[in-house]
Order: C-alpha cells, then sequence, then structure tokens
C-alpha cells in the first residue's frame, strides 16, 4: 500500500482507508463482532486509517472497540458536529474514551460552528493530543468556504466528495490544496455505492488488468488515485471482501490520462 503525507502535518496516511458512515452503525453483538473482522481484512490489506463522526449514530464506538489492543496500529480520523458547545465537549471527550486520548486527524464536519471548533481542537493539538485538524463538507456550494479555511493555514487537511461522477474538486479545490500543502480525504469515492453497483464485462475492465486492478471498485478507487493531489479515498464498506479488494487498489502504477479518460467513457456507459 502506498503512502501519502497528509499535508503538513507530517503524518503518512495510506492511499485507500475506510469510511464508517452507514456501515458501522450497528448495535447487535454480532454486526459489532463482525464489524472488527472488516477491520481485520483492511489491516492486513494495509488500510489502516479510518474516519467516522458523531454524526453516524454508533459507528465511532464499534470503530473504536474494533480497535481495542491495537489502537497504535491505527490512525483515526473522526469528526466534531454540533453548533452546542457543551455537546461539542461531550463529543471530543466520547472521541478521546474510544480512541485511546489521541485523534490522529480531528475534523470540523461540515464546517459546522467552525471558529469555535476550530479553536478547540488546535488547542488539543499544542496538547499532543491531535494529531492533524482539518475541515469537511460534502456539498459544493460550501466549496468557497472550505476554501477560504484552506487559505488560512488553519487545517492540514479536507475532506471532500470526488468520483467519476462528481468531479467539481478538479477545478479549483484540488489546485488550491496543492498550493496549500493540504491533504484531500475523498468521500463517497464509490458514489455512496452507486458507481460499485455498475457491472462491466471482463472484456471491457481488461484494459485496466496490467494495472494490477481485476474488479470495477479497483478502477474506481484507482482512477481517484492516479490524480496525485488526492492523499486518500476513504470508501465505506461492511463486507471484509470488500475491504480486502479495495485495499489492493493502493499501489502502482496509477493510471495516465488515457486510462483515467477510459474509465470516465466507460462509468458513463454503464
Ligand atoms: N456520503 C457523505 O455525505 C459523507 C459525508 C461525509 C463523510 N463521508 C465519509 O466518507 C466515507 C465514504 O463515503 P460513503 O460511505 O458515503 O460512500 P462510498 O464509500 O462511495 O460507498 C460505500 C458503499 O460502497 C459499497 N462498497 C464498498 N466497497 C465495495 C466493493 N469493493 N464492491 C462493491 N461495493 C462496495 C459499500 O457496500 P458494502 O457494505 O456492501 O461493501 C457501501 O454501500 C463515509 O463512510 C464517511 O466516512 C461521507
Amino acid at each position: 500500500m502506498e503512502l501519502r503525507s497528509l499535508g503538513a502535518s507530517g503524518i503518512d496516511v495510506p492511499v485507500v482507508g475506510m469510511g464508517t458512515w452507514k456501515t458501522f452503525d450497528v448495535r447487535d453483538p454480532n454486526e459489532v463482532a463482525q464489524r472488527a473482522r472488516v477491520v481485520d481484512a483492511a489491516l492486513a490489506g494495509g488500510t489502516n486509517l479510518f474516519d467516522s463522526s458523531p454524526m453516524y449514530g454508533s459507528a465511532e464506538q464499534v470503530l473504536g472497540a474494533a480497535l481495542d489492543g491495537r489502537r497504535d496500529r491505527a490512525l483515526v480520523a473522526t469528526k466534531v458536529w454540533t453548533p452546542d458547545d457543551a455537546e461539542a465537549e461531550r463529543q471530543i471527550q466520547r472521541a478521546m474514551g474510544y480512541y485511546a486520548r489521541h485523534v490522529d486527524v480531528y475534523q470540523v464536519h461540515n464546517l459546522t460552528a467552525l471558529p469555535r471548533r476550530l479553536r478547540r481542537l488546535e488547542q488539543l493539538r499544542d496538547e499532543g493530543r491531535v494529531g492533524s485538524v482539518g475541515a469537511t463538507h460534502y456539498a459544493h456550494s460550501a466549496f468557497p468556504e472550505l476554501m477560504d479555511l484552506m487559505r488560512s493555514g488553519r487545517v492540514t487537511c479536507v475532506q471532500v466528495p470526488y468520483n467519476v461522477r462528481d468531479r467539481l474538486v478538479e477545478e479549483r479545490l484540488l489546485p488550491l490544496a496543492g498550493e496549500c500543502n493540504i491533504g484531500v480525504l475523498i468521500m463517497r469515492p464509490l458514489g455512496v455505492g452507486e458507481l460499485a453497483r455498475q457491472r462491466p464485462t471482463p472484456e471491457q475492465l481488461r484494459p485496466f488488468v496490467e494495472f494490477g486492478v481485476q474488479t470495477w471498485s479497483q478502477v474506481l478507487l484507482k482512477w481517484l488515485l492516479s490524480d496525485p493531489r488526492v492523499t486518500t479515498v476513504i470508501p465505506a464498506t461492511s463486507n471484509p471482501a470488500h475491504a480486502r479488494e479495495n485495499a489492493a487498489a493502493g499501489d502502482p502504477p496509477w493510471f495516465g490520462p488515457a486510462e483515467r479518460e477510459a474509465v470516465v467513457q466507460l462509468a458513463g456507459e454503464l
């Protein structure tokens, strides 16, 4: 698994990480134990960066349980998400409890209450309890505010949507990330599962096999990682086999412009 530097944070992250939205929001003990097997498969493949949020129901806690006894092998990216200061502090204290008093990447979710949340996360970073401070937003309409924050020098990473069908970040946000040396985590890399459900034929996948990818999901992830401005993609899965499959997309060689264009064409035809 290739590693890339998360902006100026000094943290090297695997190019294929893992999200937990919906997939880790489980409570049944059998389901919770099964998500630990998803984490087993991810770690075995080199995927050791896991993204969560208090917005994702029980996902933060389920991830913490899955990392019990092996927290030092993982990088945790989570978020604070509330306009209420007291609730923000409760979210932070809960996360510190789940993740052995350290969060590697702490993000302001949806830029909520940004000035106050940033100040608190910077304080935690200065105390050594947070590695990288960042911010996330899923909406194109929030990109201008996110880019103002990137120019301020106060974050070392951002998390935004990017996939073959949602390419707006290519225009201004990714160039700015390069200029400002800011790491970029990619949410929705498989179009919230919609792209992963497309079914190309083996013949249609053949041109990409020489790049070490066998499946359409791997092609979609490699398409993103072949843009060098992308630091890491965080596909979510509840399936250990998918975790293994996704991790295997994280090695070079990367696609060139012709292969990237061919992937876009194919996704449009399927
Ligand atoms: N969507 C948002 O608005 C949003 C916002 C902020 C942050 N994020 C973060 O970004 C992460 C990723 O985005 P996302 O979860 O929205 O969507 P995504 O990663 O694009 O898609 C996840 C879906 O893809 C399926 N999948 C994963 N690997 C697969 C494979 N190899 N083959 C077939 N299907 C596969 C999963 O189903 P299986 O369980 O069956 O594998 C799941 O339903 C989130 O989990 C979260 O941590 C998302």
